[in-house]
C-alpha cells in the first residue's frame, strides 16, 4: 500500500486509525466478549437494530456523549437521520412558540439555511451578522433585550467555511440556546449545560456521514409545535423510542461509538482541545508571519478546526492553483477553500495527528520561499 496522505477534507473527514481498525473487525464479526447471542457472531451491517447485540451498541454510544462530549444528564440524545441541514427545519418546527420570534445569529452559509427554513415557518430575527466583512469574526453576543421574547436562539458554534468559532457557549438566560455543532462538537469542553438543543452531522468529529447527533433537554421534549409536525421530524417521538421509532443508521451509530472511546482513550475532550489549539497555533503562526499567504478569521475569532487562508499578490488566482497542485503532489489532500471564500482550508478535527499540521507548516514556508 502507497503512503496514507494526510487528509485535510472539511467532512466527510478523516478518523483515527485505531477506528478504522475496530470498525473493519466488527464488519467481518461483532465477537462481542461476554454476549452469547448468535448476532455477536455476525457482521454489524446485518444484524436487527432490535437484538441485544446492537442495543448495546447504541446504548454505549448515548452513555459516550454524555461522558465525551459533557452531555448534560438531563438532556436526551437522539441519533437521526437527514444531515445537520434537516436540523435546520426540524428546530423551528417543534421548537417555534405561538406569538415568539425565532432568533439567528447570521455567521455565514449554515446558519443562513438554517434562518431560511425558519423564515418560512414564521417570525425569523437575525440579531447580530459578521456577513459585512465577509463572515471574518463571530459578532458580538448581543444585548438579552435582542432575544428575551424569542422562542430561542440559534447559533452555529463553528463556521466550517469560514474558519470562525464561538470561544465558548454564550449564557442566553431563560431563552433556549440552540447551537448548531456540525464542525466542532467535541472539539474541547464546553460550556453544554448553556445549550438547550444542539445538534451535528457527524461526519467531522464523530463519524461517517449519515448519523445527526441531537441532544435536547427533555423540557423542550414538552414544547407543543405551532404547525403540525410530520411523525420522523418530532423529537418527542424518536426521544420515546431511543431514536429507534425506525431503523437507525446502526453502523453509523456504532462508528460513532467507536470514535467517542476513542476520545475517551485519549483523554477525553480536555486533552482534545489541547492538542487541537497547538495544532491550529502552529498553522496561524505561518500564516501571520507571511506576505504570501492572509488568514481569513480575525484574531479571537479564529477556529481550531478549520484554518482558512487566501494568497496574496498579481497573480494569486494561479499561485493558489500551483499551491494547491503542489500540496496534493506532497500528499497533502483536501487543502481547497470551499467556492464561497475561496483560497485554502486546513480542517484539522481530532482525529488529525500534529505531525501532519508539522508537514503541512514546512510545506507551506517552503512554497513561500520558493514562490
Ligand atoms: C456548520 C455546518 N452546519 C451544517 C452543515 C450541513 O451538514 P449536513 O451535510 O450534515 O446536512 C455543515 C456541513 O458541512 C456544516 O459545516
Amino acid at each position: 500500500m502507497t503512503e496514507r496522505p494526510f487528509n485535510f477534507s472539511a467532512g466527510p473527514a478523516i478518523l483515527p486509525p485505531a477506528v478504522f481498525e475496530r470498525t473493519a473487525a466488527a464488519i467481518r464479526s461483532l465477537d462481542v466478549p461476554g454476549d452469547d447471542s448468535l448476532e455477536s457472531r455476525l457482521s454489524i451491517l446485518e444484524i436487527s437494530h432490535r437484538s441485544k447485540t446492537y442495543d448495546a451498541i447504541h446504548e454505549e454510544a448515548i452513555a459516550l456523549c454524555h461522558e465525551v462530549l459533557g452531555v448534560p444528564k438531563e438532556h436526551a440524545v437522539l441519533f437521526l437521520q437527514g444531515g445537520a441541514s434537516t436540523q435546520f427545519a426540524m428546530v423551528p418546527m417543534n421548537l417555534r412558540q405561538a406569538d415568539r420570534p425565532a432568533a439567528y445569529i447570521d455567521t455565514g452559509v449554515w446558519s443562513k439555511k438554517a434562518i431560511e427554513e425558519s423564515k418560512a415557518l414564521g417570525a425569523t430575527e437575525v440579531v447580530a451578522s459578521s456577513k459585512a466583512s465577509g463572515y471574518d469574526h463571530i459578532p458580538a453576543m448581543p444585548g438579552p433585550q435582542s432575544y428575551a421574547g424569542a422562542s430561542y436562539l440559534h447559533i452555529t458554534s463553528n463556521n466550517t467555511i469560514y474558519g470562525t468559532e464561538w470561544e465558548d457557549m454564550p449564557d442566553t438566560g431563560d431563552t433556549p440556546l440552540v447551537v448548531d455543532f456540525s464542525s466542532n462538537i467535541g472539539a474541547r469542553p464546553m460550556a453544554m449545560d448553556r445549550v438547550a438543543l444542539g445538534y451535528a452531522g457527524a461526519q467531522k468529529n464523530l463519524g461517517p456521514s449519515g448519523v445527526t447527533l441531537v441532544f435536547i433537554r427533555k423540557d423542550l421534549l414538552e414544547r407543543t409545535p405551532v404547525g403540525h409536525v410530520p411523525t420522523m421530524l418530532r423529537y418527542g417521538i424518536h426521544a420515546e423510542n431511543n431514536s429507534l421509532y425506525n431503523t437507525p443508521n446502526t453502523f453509523g451509530i456504532m462508528v460513532l461509538r467507536n470514535v467517542l472511546a476513542w476520545v475517551k482513550d485519549e483523554g477525553g475532550a480536555v486533552r482534545m482541545g489541547e492538542r487541537n489549539r497547538r495544532k491550529a497555533d502552529e498553522i496561524y503562526a505561518v500564516l501571520d508571519g507571511s506576505s504570501l499567504y492572509r488568514p481569513h478569521a480575525k484574531v479571537g475569532s479564529r477556529s481550531t478546526m478549520n484554518v482558512t487562508w487566501t494568497l496574496q499578490g498579481d497573480d494569486a488566482e494561479a499561485q493558489t492553483k500551483r499551491f494547491l497542485a503542489k500540496a496534493e503532489a506532497a500528499g497533502l489532500s483536501g487543502l481547497k477553500g470551499h467556492r464561497s471564500v475561496g483560497g485554502c482550508r486546513a480542517s484539522i478535527y481530532n482525529a488529525f495527528p500534529e505531525a501532519g499540521v508539522g508537514v503541512l507548516c514546512e510545506f507551506m514556508r517552503e512554497f513561500e520561499r520558493t514562490a
